[in-house]
């Protein structure tokens, strides 16, 4: 496995290659990203795995300095899943000092978790433009647990004309239903046990939305009452049109309902994807 450090020896590295999958990460490996490679595996067997905290895209400093940095036991993952490539940057290596040039995102980049992290998906998108031009890969895959992400970036990759196939992975979760994510494991013993229940009020919005015995603001304001009586402190739970992220419009059959709410001081996000009529 070619662990390597810097942008000149990744163009190095890389040249001449072909058809080149991509997972880019944060680090601290669970089976969301390990989802993410075996389906990069089945296309190609140049696959570029990136590692980078990237600080672009955190509106808290509590929050970057707080999350899990754990590149050793991230190499030997992806040793044991044979990597060809990594590519874990320095932020001096990747960012320029200056980083004055901003991407402008649309609009629903400012909703959601846009709105409670402002800058969030500027940061995000800024890194990934960085990571395709330095990697070129044909294909990259991204989890979609990060809806709202996945969404930008196949916006950004179509308005930028990136010659680049994104694929978007079914989110993996643990037995109980949590979403698997890097902040799981900064939840108390307590919230661990609670954590689920974000994703079974997004189960039980689900089912009212199916059954269209209340409006979609009630459903909305039930389950958020849930949640907070429960301890959470909920930034929003919204029923949004699948295609478009905004509010559905009348008739609209493929939904998502997206959530973002802490419990202790993590934050958690998840959503869940159906159609009102199959
Ligand atoms: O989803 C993530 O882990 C990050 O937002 C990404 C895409 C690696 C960019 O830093």
């Amino acid at each position: 496995m070619d662990v390597i450090h810097t942008q000149n020896q990744l163009i190095q590295t890389l040249k001449g290659l072909t058809h080149i999958a991509f997972v880019p990460t944060m680090g601290n490996l669970h089976e969301g990203h390990i989802k993410l490679i075996q389906e990069a595996s089945k296309v190609s067997r140049n696959i570029v795995v990136s590692i980078f905290i990237n600080p672009l895209q955190f509106n808290s400093k509590e929050d970057f300095k707080n999350y899990p940095r754990t590149l050793k036991e991230d190499l030997s993952i992806l040793k044991e899943l044979d990597i060809p490539f990594v590519f874990a940057p320095s932020e001096e290596d990747i960012l320029d000092s200056l980083e004055t040039i901003e991407i402008k995102l649309p609009g629903i980049a400012n909703d959601l978790c846009g709105k409670f992290r402002p800058g969030h998906f500027n940061g995000v998108a800024t890194i990934v433009c960085k990571l395709f031009n330095l990697i070129q890969p044909d294909i990259a895959f991204f989890g979609k647990k990060d809806f709202q992400q996945l969404f930008l970036i196949k916006v950004l990759v179509k308005q930028l004309n990136y010659p680049i196939e994104i694929v978007g992975i079914d989110t993996v979760r643990d037995h109980d239903g949590l979403a698997k994510s890097s902040r799981n494991n900064l939840l108390s013993q307590e919230d661990r046990k609670k954590a689920p229940q974000l994703f079974e009020q997004l189960n039980a919005m689900k089912e009212k939305v199916i059954q269209k015995t209340s409006s979609f603001n009630e459903i909305e304001a039930h389950a958020l009452s849930v949640l907070n009586t429960s301890g959470w402190s909920v930034d929003y739970l919204s029923i949004r049109s699948a295609q478009s992220l905004e509010n559905p419009v009348h008739d609209e059959n493929q939904i998502v309902i997206l959530g973002a709410a802490t419990l202790g001081s993590v934050r958690l996000i998840d959503n869940i994807e159906f159609c009102i009529q199959d």
